[in-house]
């Protein structure tokens, strides 16, 4: 038995990557699957693979995403599940971002997917599903991911306030959190062998992710199993926010033994000159 069958649920940003796979796996599980994204013969293309239904909407402008709302609720009446996953990374130092860099990021990755959600509320099925798509980068504060981090960070403050807002409807809101996955944002950053091989050697399981183990996670949130999950971020990413503790634990480490060391050794600490 098909545990989505019938549910209808619209995908942003489902042409590539984990909005794919997630669509994919949605489909199979028996849901009605819309995808969007801002390529046309990329969701034309999509959509034909998956035999899903394909629309053309930026989730960065605002009537593009009403509109979308209106032939989804025209086509298909009611949505069961919303995934907000549409995305996209620049990355840059904060000293030399520009002003346009951190529009683009923020009007995609906050206000559109702020916005999606805030229009399809109404036509959001009691009980329905809502997942935005965030990032381990929220938590983990990678160097030079700052206007990502911050769009995601924003994402997921958004996500628990929805899950209040929304829970008198017993509509579910929750984040997922990948680490690095193996998908086309990747090769949309230009990331060569040698930096690929950096980010695997920071991840415990020592792989990047597929987007398929995303899609299995989402699909899990997205059905009746999940039913008294809400307000929740679920991190998807090796034990990569892990390794990140673990070096902070192994430098601390290292400090209490150097300490450890000058007492035992009688020789003077910060501590013992000031109670000189
Ligand atoms: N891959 C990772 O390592 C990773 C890690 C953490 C979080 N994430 C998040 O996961 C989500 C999916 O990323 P992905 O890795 O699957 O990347 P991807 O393969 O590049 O997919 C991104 C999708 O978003 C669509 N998109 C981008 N801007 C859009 C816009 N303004 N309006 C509508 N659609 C738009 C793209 O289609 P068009 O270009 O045709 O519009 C594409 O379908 C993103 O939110 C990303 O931040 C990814």
């Amino acid at each position: 038995m098909k545990s989505l069958k019938d549910k209808v649920a619209v995908i942003t940003g489902g042409n590539s990557g984990i909005g794919y796979a997630t669509a994919k796996a949605l489909h199979e599980d028996g849901a009605r699957v819309i995808i969007t994204g801002r390529r046309k013969e990329a969701i034309e293309k999509a959509a034909s693979e998956l035999k899903v239904r394909g629309l053309l909407a930026d989730q960065s402008n605002l009537s593009d995403i009403e509109r979308l709302v209106l032939d989804v609720k025209e086509q298909f009446g009611k949505v069961d599940i919303l995934l907000i996953n549409a995305g996209i990374t620049k990355f840059a130092p904060i000293e030399v971002m520009t002003e346009n860099m951190l529009d683009e990021v923020m009007n995609v990755n906050f206000k559109g997917a702020y916005f999606t959600l805030s229009k399809f509320i109404p036509i959001l099925h009691d009980s329905a599903s809502v997942i935005f798509l965030s990032s381990t980068s929220a938590t983990i504060s990678p160097q030079n991911a700052s206007a990502y981090a911050a769009s995601k960070a924003a994402i997921n403050a958004v996500m628990k306030i929805a899950a209040l807002e929304l829970a008198c409807r017993k509509i579910r809101v929750n984040a997922v959190s990948p680490g690095p996955v193996a998908t086309e944002i990747m090769s949309k950053l230009g990331l060569d062998d040698s930096i690929e091989a950096q980010i695997i050697n920071s991840i415990p399981l020592s792989r990047l992710g597929r987007a398929d183990e995303v899609a299995d996670l989402i699909t899990y949130l997205s059905g009746d199993h999940a039913s008294f999950i809400t307000g929740s971020n679920f991190l998807i990413d090796g034990g990569q926010s892990l390794w990140v503790h673990y070096k902070l634990s192994l430098c601390c480490n290292f400090l209490s033994l150097i300490w450890l060391y000058m007492l035992s050794n009688n020789i003077p600490t910060v501590a013992h000159r000031a109670n000189a």
